[in-house]
């Protein structure tokens, strides 16, 4: 067993837009509660990115930091073993930010195909935020500041790594040596689950995501109206597995496959009413939900712990990230007032402040 500090650093971050949903759940949070103990595991809420798109609603960006963490913490992430950090709040992103966009061109942003499908999702058109243009390089400035060699994410994003890596061969070619470790996309292995309208994107906005955060009535309720096959009229109709909901998220929640199968199978084959098989999904979610739901509540009642795990790891991350920045500084021969073995492990901000 590798010690904690021999451990490969894994970055991944979420956009504080709104509370964590069962997508989220089986994309990815399950994996990082499994690869917390056998990895340096660094949780980014990443508030700073969220303004890029939600500048007209600073409000919702700093509700949802502490909505993501006690998600976090209600599913089984433990500050002891993953750090919880504010991005906004971590000056050395900023700062490789503003560095690193001196080595990327704005064609090369305004080719990335993440960006390109969400400028057009947003409707942008030609008045798009430089902030949101450039996000993908503040972006690199995460994934590097932490020195992190697996990033997981959604496919969506696996452009997002390419273009941090090249920024970071741009810049180890510059400094001449390997200062930078360049990063890979863990993308999990189930795809991504649909709204339960059966749209293949999940938003809050659209009413079609179930939150961590759900109520016994409220996950009954989604699962009522679950998208399943519309020529499935009567029970004993033949019915249609691809691109039906209920059975897409069995496929995901429920842990005994062979029931599934024999669940599908009498669908398809006719006399299975999606009512049996929606009650098996409601038990299913319900079982899964209700511990999580439990944590929240008991979390809900002492935001302060919430806030001093935010602060606590962001205070951990600032070290980090302070040290890289530092490393990449004097890696590129940058100019410093500091001088060398000066007050480490502080930020260079209150390096300045104390000259
Ligand atoms: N862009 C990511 C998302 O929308 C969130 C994010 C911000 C992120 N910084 C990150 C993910 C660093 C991985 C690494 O989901």
């Amino acid at each position: 067993m590798p010690t904690c500090a021999e451990r490969p650093v894994i970055l991944t971050g979420d956009r504080t837009t709104g509370p964590l949903h069962l997508g989220h759940y089986v994309g990815s949070l399950k994996n990082r509660v499994a690869l917390q103990s056998t990895h340096r595991q660094f949780l980014l809420l990443a508030d700073a990115q969220a303004l890029t798109d939600n500048a007209h609603d600073p409000a919702k960006v700093s509700r949802n930091i502490l909505e993501i963490a006690t998600d976090y913490l209600a599913v089984g992430i433990e500050p002891d073993l993953t750090t919880i950090c504010l991005q906004s709040h971590l000056p050395a992103l900023a700062d490789l930010t503003l560095l690193y966009m001196n080595f990327v061109t704005v064609a090369r942003l305004e080719r990335n195909p993440t960006i390109k499908d969400e400028i057009q999702a947003r409707g942008f058109g030609r008045d798009i935020p430089a902030g949101f243009l450039c996000y993908p390089v503040a972006q690199a400035a995460d994934i590097t500041a932490f020195k992190a060699t697996i990033v997981p994410v959604g496919e969506d994003q696996a452009p997002l790594i390419e273009q941090t890596n090249e920024i970071v061969r741009r810049i180890n070619r510059q400094a001449g040596r390997d200062v930078l470790p360049e990063a890979r996309a863990l993308i999990p292995r189930v795809g991504r689950l649909p709204g339960i309208d059966g749209k293949a994107k999940m938003s809050k906005s659209q009413g079609n995501t179930i939150p961590l955060s759900a109520a016994p009535d409220q996950i009954r309720d989604a699962v009522r109206r679950m998208f399943t096959d519309p020529n499935h009229v009567r029970a004993s109709d033949p019915g249609r597995i691809e691109g039906n909901v209920v059975f897409t998220y069995l496929d995901a929640f429920d842990d005994d496959p062979a029931a599934v199968a024999n669940l599908k199978a009498r669908y398809i084959r006719g006399g299975l009413g999606d009512s049996v098989v929606k009650e098996r999904l409601d038990e299913v979610l319900q079982a899964i939900l209700a511990p999580i739901r439990a944590r929240r509540n008991l979390l809900a009642r002492d935001p302060g712990h919430v806030l001093d795990v935010i602060r606590r790891g962001t205070a951990q991350a600032r070290g980090v990230t302070e040290a890289t920045l530092r490393d990449v500084r004097d890696a590129l021969g940058l100019f410093t007032l500091h001088e060398p073995g000066g007050i480490v492990g502080d930020t260079h901000r209150m390096q300045y402040a104390q000259q």
